[in-house]
Formats: structure tokens, sequence, C-alpha cells
């Protein structure tokens, strides 16, 4: 059963849907894991706070770029208020294979960029402190 999954999620590396860029997105974030320098960045278009399309970039890991791929794939159509309370379950169920601690955060990265762009957010506020210095990190 995991096999399916992995076969998919390789599948989704090597062809990634939704990739590209927009021109003049109402919403964009971009965000990077530090511990690896891989980075997604999410663009979305929304008429009527409802998502009508959607483009990303990025570059890294297996996990982190299908999960970008398959995440573009289920939020065209959804409001940003329902964007704004996804969670790893959604990823997790996505990517359907068990992932560790540190896998966990390479699939997370695509959500987190997509819950600030919802958010409208441009730096989650726990980043800003740390780039102040003031972050545990
Ligand atoms: Fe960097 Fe996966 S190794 S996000």
């Amino acid at each position: 059963m995991h096999d399916l999954y992995a076969e998919e999620i390789i599948d989704h590396y090597r062809y990634p849907r939704n990739k590209g860029s927009m021109e003049k997105p109402d919403l964009v974030y971009h965000d990077s894991n530090p511990f690896c320098g891989d980075e997604v960045t999410i663009m979305l278009k929304v008429e009527d706070g409802r998502v009508v399309d959607v483009k990303w970039q990025g570059h890294g890991c297996t996990i982190s770029q299908a999960s970008a791929s398959m995440l573009s794939e289920e939020i065209k159509g959804k409001t940003l208020e329902e964007l704004r309370h996804w969670g790893k379950e959604e990823v997790l169920d996505l990517l359907g294979i068990p992932l560790g601690p540190v896998r966990i955060k390479c699939a997370l990265l695509p959500l987190k960029a997509l819950k600030a762009a919802a958010w409208g957010i441009t730096t989650w506020p726990h980043e800003e402190e740390e780039e102040e210095g003031k972050g545990t990190v």
C-alpha cells in the first residue's frame, strides 16, 4: 500500500503540478527550511475570498516539493478561511505514508507557506523575533 503512495510522491516530485509563476498574485508567501535551505513560494489568485488559481515555486527534497505539488491540487476552489485552518493531518493524508519528525517538517513547509498566504501575513510572528536575534531557535 505504501509503495503506491511512494510512487505518487515521486511522480509529483518529477512532474510537479501548478509549478510556475503568476502575474500579480493577490497573496504570496515565501518560506524556507533554515536547516536545509529548501524553499517554497505559494502564489494565490483570490476572488470573493475563494482561491481561483494557484502557482508555486521552490526547490528542495522530494517530500517538500511533492507536498507543494499535491497541496496545490487541493487548493483551488477553497476559501481562505478553510485554508487558514488546514493542519498537519491534511498534508499527511495527501502524502499517505508515515513520516518521521524530520520528514514531517519537509512535508509541512508548503503548508506553512500556504497558511501564511491565506492569512495575508508577510512574516510569521515568531520568525520576526528570530530575525531580530530574540528567538530561541
Ligand atoms: Fe529540506 Fe526536506 S530536506 S525540506
